[in-house]
């Protein structure tokens, strides 16, 4: 029988656990078309919920129209509008009629036709050689509104962090600011990990998007939830593991859906093969972590001697009062000026991420950390 559990892809349907109210939150900003900005530490499961409530939408209310849009690897504006471009056939699914649509909608307009081999349906690709690409992105948002004249329309852009790397970043943001604010019967969803470019985008005030969506933090899933989600696919494969077990898996894992399906993974397969017994959750987490270590080692031979200091500070404290004049002591930093410093290049390297206080973002280095450091 096929593993039930899956870390590596974004997950829908059975590999989906709970998120209720956030699927029914995202629906209500959808239907009032209130911007929203999703966002979470890595691997929290952003993706996976957006492409959870756009599949609710195509079965239950196929009148929306869900445009997901990643954004991931995209180096510049043209490459943003053509992953665009490349959805559109959802909100017009007759080929012909589309590229009528865009012939007649944008000035100048040359392509290319491509199959797209996972939906097997044709894919748009604008060519921007002659011609200018502001002028395509405003004769490409004038043509969404239209489409939403229509029809609700959902779009998720998702990676959206990376847009603040193209060039041209800060002109961009302004253009593309100025045409959603004309689309009152559009929802875009902003969602992205990059704690430190995201926060700019929107929180900085002389930027394009500061306060332009509703901010939705995505928390970790409630344990509660985990159970019964958790006992039912180990039952698939008639596994049956005690409630009490599952529950200190979801504490041993912090309650992050990532690591605690990459850990299920790993027992569902261990218990394929030998018979449960008490050392078996510790010998698969230790497998786990020994796996990683060339890459962690590699990363902590790349810090300076004080940033490894402040890591191990943070370690120690659990990442709070890391000023402590007795923390630096303990750690053999001479000046707090140096744990800022290295709080804010560990911070810029997603290596830590605030939460209130500083958590080191990748739990299995906090593991090895604490058995090697
Ligand atoms: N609701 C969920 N139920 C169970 N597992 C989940 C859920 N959401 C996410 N996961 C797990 O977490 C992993 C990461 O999910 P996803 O890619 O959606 O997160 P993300 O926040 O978009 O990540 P990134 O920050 O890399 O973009 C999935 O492969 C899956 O293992
Ligand atoms: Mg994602």
């Amino acid at each position: 029988m096929k593993n039930p559990f899956t870390y590596s892809n974004v997950v829908t349907g059975s590999c989906f656990c709970n998120r209720k109210k956030e699927q029914d939150d995202l629906l209500e900003f959808i239907r009032a078309s209130q911007n929203v900005l999703l966002y979470s530490h890595r691997r929290t499961g952003k993706s996976s919920l957006i492409k959870q409530v756009f599949l609710n939408i195509k079965q239950q209310s196929p009148d929306i129209g869900a445009l997901y849009i990643d954004l991931y690897g995209t180096t510049s504006e043209k490459e943003f509008i053509t992953r665009i471009f490349q959805q559109l056939n959802i909100l017009e699914t007759n080929t012909d009629k589309l590229l009528k649509l865009l012939k007649s909608s944008i000035d100048k307009f040359s392509f290319q036709i491509s199959m797209d081999p996972a939906t097997n349906s044709p894919t748009i690709t604008p060519a921007f050689k002659s011609t200018d690409e502001n002028l395509i992105l405003k004769n490409l948002m004038e043509l969404l509104e239209k489409f939403s004249r229509k029809r609700k329309i959902v779009i998720a852009l998702d990676e959206f962090q990376e847009v603040a790397k193209y060039v041209n970043a800060t002109s961009f943001e302004k253009q593309l600011r100025s045409y959603i604010q004309q689309q009152s019967n559009i929802c875009y969803i902003f969602s992205g990990s990059q704690q430190h470019l995201l926060t700019a985008m929107f929180q900085s005030q002389d930027r394009a998007f500061y306060q332009q969506a509703a901010s939705y933090p995505l928390k970790q899933i409630e344990t509660k939830h985990y159970i019964p989600w958790m006992i039912k696919l180990f039952n698939s494969g008639n596994l049956s593991i005690k409630k009490a077990i599952i529950q200190g898996i979801v504490e041993r894992f912090e309650n992050h859906p990532m690591y605690i399906q990459l850990f299920c993974f790993f027992l569902w397969r261990e218990l394929q093969h030998n018979s449960w017994n008490d050392q078996t959750i510790n010998m698969i987490e230790r497998a786990m972590i020994d796996q990683k270590h060339l890459e962690y080692q590699t990363l902590w031979d790349n810090l300076s001697i004080n940033q490894k200091k402040t890591l191990k500070l943070v370690l120690i404290n659990n990442g709070q009062n890391l000023f402590a004049a007795e923390a630096l002591v303990d750690v053999n930093i001479k000046t707090a000026s140096i744990v800022t410093r290295c709080l804010k290049t560990l911070f810029e390297k997603e290596i830590l991420v605030k939460n209130g206080k500083y958590v080191i973002q990748d739990l299995f280095l906090k593991k090895w950390l604490a058995l090697n450091a």
